[in-house]
């Protein structure tokens, strides 16, 4: 998967940076060319004549050489890659790259590069666990990158916590994974639908719900990354969708998400249903708001919405892949298989509200996946982004 892949390993001033030694060779014995761009600081560390060796090439450090003049230049180096990784990276670097401070040759090339970037922290475990390390790590995660998450053990200080830097073979692991499933989704296009929906009761109010969004988004980045086309439908999220393959279309309510979704559904070839909509909506919506001086007692009359899952499961044609997303508070299986039939899904995935970390607003996500001939599998809880790997991994098996 690696070989003829052409990857910038960026070395920062940690200890790990002898780890980078490792990187390079296991990175050069699966047939990647490796550029080696390292920060003044990080030269403290690990001497660029054993990283050259290593590499085979000239270590870049510099905007440009003190002997002649040449000029290294980090837009050509942005192009090149096929994937940037910044192994060490130290908080500092974080920060910089986090905030657009272009002060070293790894910082622009950085923001030259066209390519995925992943990167692999390393620091005191105080240190990644401040605020304005995990701000800044939040948002390169918002600007697409890939943040290969440190283990717990011991560090350089001499305590113990989360801050070492991910070993070497399993950094490569992930950049081999990353290659493999880049273009499975190739040419497929994809509707998500996200979030929760609004339903207005007058202008300030609404019925909402808990769900964050972030399982859709990570299953419409996922899709992005193996080469689909998305649209993603989306209720009110803080969240942002970083890819230039998703198409974004913003609404507030249940019908507005009906609307969306059954315009887009002819022209993709699987749909993906995670949003919580809401089940019913005010039937009237007061133009002003609502007085609490108006009446002592008041009763709110709702009228059904619309099922989007239901919906697009009738229209689907042949080939089309439409699954849905159950939340089952009890019987958790036999109500999603139900489910999973009157709706004509070709699969479901189902999160229970009695697992802890599963279900709304956390990071994690605990699924079992039923599909249309009773198949059931279960999995273990993991973040949500790897979970998403889970479903696509199904969806993949459907559309091929
Ligand atoms: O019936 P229930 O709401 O539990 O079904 C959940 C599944 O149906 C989810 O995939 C959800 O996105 C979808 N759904 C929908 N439109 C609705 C209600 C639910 O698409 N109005």
């Amino acid at each position: 998967m690696l070989k003829d892949k052409k990857i910038i390993l960026g070395i920062t001033g940690s200890i790990a940076a002898y780890k980078a030694a490792y990187l390079i060779r296991g990175l050069i014995r699966k047939g990647a060319g490796v550029q080696v761009v390292i920060t003044p600081s990080g030269k403290e560390f690990i001497t660029p004549v054993t990283l050259s060796a290593l590499s085979r090439r000239p270590v870049i450090s510099e905007f440009f050489s003190n002997r002649d003049g040449s000029w290294n230049s980090h837009v050509d180096l942005g192009l090149w890659a096929d994937a940037m990784l910044i192994a060490p990276a130290t908080a500092s670097t974080i920060g910089k790259i986090a905030n657009g401070i272009a002060d070293t040759m790894l910082a622009t090339t950085y923001l030259s590069c066209k390519a995925p970037v992943f990167i692999a922290p390393a620091m005191d475990l105080d240190m990644f666990a401040h605020p304005a390390t995990q701000q800044n790590l939040e948002r390169l995660r918002s600007f697409g990158n890939y943040i290969i998450e440190p283990a717990e053990g011991q560090l350089a200080s001499h305590l113990e916590g989360k801050g070492r830097m991910e070993e070497p073979d399993r950094i490569i692991g992930i950049l081999e994974e990353f290659f493999a499933a880049q273009h499975t989704l190739q040419k497929k296009k994809i509707l998500i639908t996200a979030g929760p929906t609004y339903e207005k009761i007058d202008p300030v109010r609404f019925i909402g719900n808990y769900s964050s969004g972030k399982m859709g988004f990570a299953l419409a980045s996922a899709c992005a990354r193996r080469g689909a086309e998305v649209t993603l439908v989306t209720g009110t999220v803080s969240l942002s969708a970083a890819h230039p393959a998703i198409k974004r279309i913003d609404v507030e309510s249940a019908e507005e998400m009906y609307e969306a979704a059954v315009s887009a559904f002819p022209d993709v070839d699987a749909a993906i249903l995670c949003a919580a909509v809401a089940d019913y909506r005010p039937e009237a919506i007061s133009t002003e708001k609502i007085k609490r001086e108006s009446a002592k007692d008041m009763t709110l009359h709702l009228t059904p919405n619309k099922d989007i899952a239901a919906t697009l499961g009738a229209m689907k044609r042949k080939g089309q892949v439409v699954a849905g997303f159950a939340l089952e508070t009890n019987d958790e299986l036999a109500q999603a298989g139900e489910k999973l039939k009157r709706k004509n899904l070709d699969f479901i995935v189902l999160n229970s509200l009695r697992e802890p970390g599963a279900g709304f607003r956390v990071d994690t996500n605990r699924i079992s996946i039923i599909d249309n001939r009773g198949e059931v599998q279960h999995f273990p809880l993991k973040d949500k982004r790897d979970a998403a790997s889970d479903i696509i991994h199904k969806l993949e098996t459907l559309l091929t």
